[in-house]
């Protein structure tokens, strides 16, 4: 029984989807994360979309991502002593509650209000455990990320003035280009000096690949279609103000953990699909 899940936009289902191929990376002996939550918040919906999605690479990018995202935020933590934490279309994201953070933070998880309500709703039946390492505060705050969402931040006691570690996690692709650079734009308004932003992006040609056309096609039919690309991530955030100071596409070092079946195209031959995972930061003045 998934409470209030049917008003729930198509878009925010995916969010059950990604939820549910954690649950099963989740329950290998060889797990390279673990998410003990997926599963509940996966429901029926995130497992039925896993078997109809079947077949795409999407499910080894969203392991290997969420095994990358996991370290480059615990690593930004406590390397640059970041204390405020926004998730970006957090989604049915658990690690508020799976990642051992410092003291301190505080963790905004911004989403839709029907995903944030039905995501509180099926945790209610089951409230996580609270670990020592759990984060401070954690602040569900509904918005829409294609329109104004600052001032809803701002009341949940977001500080401009101090550093953010930004995570945008499976979200650019479902939002068309001028979207794209209006939301990036308006994180690095709200960046301090020091602030991080992690996300991903898929390339141009992913949206064109043949062998992809039935996974877009059912992602229309679905409601919740790819609509951005591009084959220069690192130009495309530099228009928007962030500086890239990594880009690893799946497969490669740092971004494999055994969950890249693959190979990885170099950079240098064109029009290829691929996805990519960066680390980007504020440019200074
Ligand atoms: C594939 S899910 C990713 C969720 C999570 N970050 C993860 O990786 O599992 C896409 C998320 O984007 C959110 N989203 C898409 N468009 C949005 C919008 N306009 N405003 C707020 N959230 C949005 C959806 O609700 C959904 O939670």
């Amino acid at each position: 029984m998934e409470p209030v899940n049917q008003v729930m936009e198509p878009v925010s289902k995916t969010a059950q989807w990604t939820a549910a191929a954690r649950a099963m990376e989740s329950e290998r002996p060889d797990r390279i994360f673990h998410d003990p939550y997926a599963r509940l918040v996966a429901g029926e919906t995130g497992f039925a979309l896993l078997e109809r999605y079947a077949g795409s690479a999407v499910v080894p990018f969203v392991l290997v991502r969420s095994r990358y995202m996991d370290d480059a935020i615990v690593r930004t933590v406590q390397e640059r002593g970041i204390r405020q934490v926004v998730l970006v279309a957090a989604g049915m994201d658990m690690r508020s509650v799976r990642l051992t953070w410092p003291e301190g933070v505080t963790l905004y998880e911004l989403d839709r209000p029907a995903l944030l309500e039905t995501k509180a709703a099926l945790l209610a039946e089951n409230p996580p455990q609270r670990s020592a390492g759990a984060v401070s505060r954690c602040r569900a705050v509904p918005v829409d990320l294609a329109a104004a969402w600052q001032d809803e931040l701002r009341a949940a006691g977001f500080d401009a003035g101090q550093p953010t570690l930004w995570v945008a996690e499976g979200l650019f692709f479902f939002l068309p280009e001028d979207v794209v650079r209006g939301l990036l734009g308006s994180l690095h308004e709200l960046s301090a000096p020091g602030s991080v932003l992690i996300g991903d992006m898929t390339s141009q040609a992913t949206l064109k690949n043949p062998l992809a056309k039935g996974f877009m096609r059912v992602l229309m039919e679905d409601g919740n279609p790819w609509l951005f690309g591009t084959d220069d991530p690192e130009e495309f955030l530099a228009s928007c103000g962030w500086v890239t100071r990594e880009l690893l596409q799946p497969g490669e070092e740092g971004a494999s953990f055994g969950r890249w079946p693959y190979p990885v195209p170099p950079r240098s031959v064109p029009n290829v699909p691929r996805s990519f995972l960066f680390t980007a930061g504020v440019r200074s003045a």
